[in-house]
């Protein structure tokens, strides 16, 4: 098979490298990929949102398949794209329907999906500029911390949680007033603050069945502790040590089922991952978004613990069959650091030289954000690599991480030190 993936991420290495290994596979093709992608197949430089260009490059090298990476093209109606086109509907698109995409690329889409289908969320009100005095009010009647959305994709920065009135009313005005978050946040979604702890659980379906991938926990703020701004993720776990057996069985019963069962009933296609971002609130788990395509770094730690051929599970997807498909995991933890820019998330520098990357032999690399100069591999983005590391428990998988990255420098270099020890200092 010949496949295309789009996107540039540490998510998109990992996947390129599990594709890579399919017993199905042809030719892979990166668009636009970055400076480890290419070790697994061809980068092509080309936006995963210039649809046109998709189609040329898909027509002329005859591409059977396309999985996408971020959520971008998937809300913009990449599969939908496909769909209408007399030249490409029969080449299968791996990620949700426009519509179904709005799990991710609408907040009060997805509550109010989760409204429809009792799943356990947190409580909550959309407003928009024409009842803004009503937001107000609704915000006076809550309780501190308040939890402020931006209804649409704001690259991440979207959710405030904001401890004082006065500055959460400023905040909604803003957004509702000022645009604050431009198109996304014409529409704000206020909400319950919920106390627990975090994890990410993943399936793919083929929009009739799913199957059930190993959760995560990622680590969210960049400084130790969980203090400072949200990053795009610092690194992750899975394992997660709370997501026990009972746990699991109120997230399949309680969230996946009514999800699948949800998007079928309301005829909303959908073939693709599906990620909960799941918090755990004294043993109850409560959704706190969806997401239509995988996490990252999730997909650095998920992915590698994946056993099966990853593209057997796409053409499930693709023909309606994937209940028919084999899924195995390997019996092992996974941990995975991220090292970043010095600044990130704020300013930061690029273009610095990585050094000790052929010196990893026990672990995976994944980059996040790197191009290649010639023989070297420069800094590109804030997330640079996702060092991957298996072990028999959390514990082995954590040591060995930071045993790879400690092999790999360049200037400015940053990661967090404390990942696992949240959870393992609960067991
Ligand atoms: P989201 O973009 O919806 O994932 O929100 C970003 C982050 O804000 C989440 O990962 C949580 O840490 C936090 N958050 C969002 N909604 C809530 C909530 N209702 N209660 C507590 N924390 C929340
Ligand atoms: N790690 C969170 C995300 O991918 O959105």
């Amino acid at each position: 098979m010949k496949v295309l993936l789009l996107g540039s991420g540490g998510r998109e290495h990992a996947l390129a490298w599990k594709i890579a290994q399919s017993s199905i596979l042809d030719e892979l093709y990166i668009a636009p990929g970055n400076a480890g992608t290419r070790q697994f197949g061809k980068n092509i430089p080309i936006s995963p949102i210039d649809f046109d260009a998709v189609k040329l490059f898909v027509l002329e090298n005859n591409i059977e398949m396309v999985v996408v990476g971020p959520e971008e093209p998937l809300v913009l109606g990449i599969y939908d794209f496909f769909i209408a086109d007399p030249d490409l509907y029969k080449i299968p698109v791996i990620g949700p329907s426009k519509y179904g995409a709005q799990l991710e690329g609408s907040k009060d889409f997805a509550k109010a999906f989760m409204n429809r289908h009792s799943i356990p969320t947190a409580k909550y009100a959309t407003f928009t500029i024409d009842n803004l005095e009503e937001g107000l009010t609704f915000l006076k009647n809550m309780k501190s911390p308040y939890v402020l959305k931006a209804d649409g994709l704001a690259a991440g920065k979207g959710v405030l949680i904001i401890h004082d009135l006065d500055e959460a009313q400023a905040e909604l005005k803003s957004m509702l007033q000022h645009e604050k978050f431009g198109e996304a946040s014409k529409k704000v979604v206020i909400e319950q603050f919920l106390d627990g702890i975090e994890l990410s659980v993943f399936i793919v379906t083929d929009g009739h069945s799913f199957k059930l991938l190993p959760e995560a926990k990622d680590y969210k703020r960049i400084g130790e502790g969980d203090t400072g701004p949200n990053t795009g993720g610092m690194g992750a776990i899975s394992p997660v040590p709370f997501a026990d057996a009972a746990f699991m069985d109120k997230v399949h019963n309680r969230i996946i089922v009514p999800t699948v069962k949800g998007l079928k009933s309301e005829g909303i296609v959908y073939k693709g991952f599906v990620f909960f971002g799941l918090i755990c609130v004294k043993g109850d788990p409560y959704v706190i978004e969806y997401n239509c395509r995988m996490g990252d770094p999730e997909t650095e730690v998920v992915i590698p613990r994946l056993k099966s051929d990853i593209l057997d599970l796409f053409e499930g997807i693709a023909s309606n069959t994937l209940s028919e498909r084999d899924i195995q995991f390997i019996d092992k933890s996974a941990a995975t650091v991220m090292m970043v820019a010095g600044g990130y998330p704020d300013v930061y520098e690029k273009g610095k030289q990585i050094y000790g990357l052929n010196s990893v032999v026990d672990s995976l690399v994944f980059h996040a954000g790197t191009i290649a100069d010639g023989p070297s591999v420069l800094t590109s983005g804030g997330r640079v690599l996702a060092v991957t590391s298996y072990g028999k428990n959390i514990e082995v998988a954590i040591e060995k991480a930071y045993e790879a990255v400690s092999k790999i420098s360049f200037e400015g270099a940053y990661y967090r030190k404390d990942l696992g020890q949240d959870v393992l200092s609960q067991k």
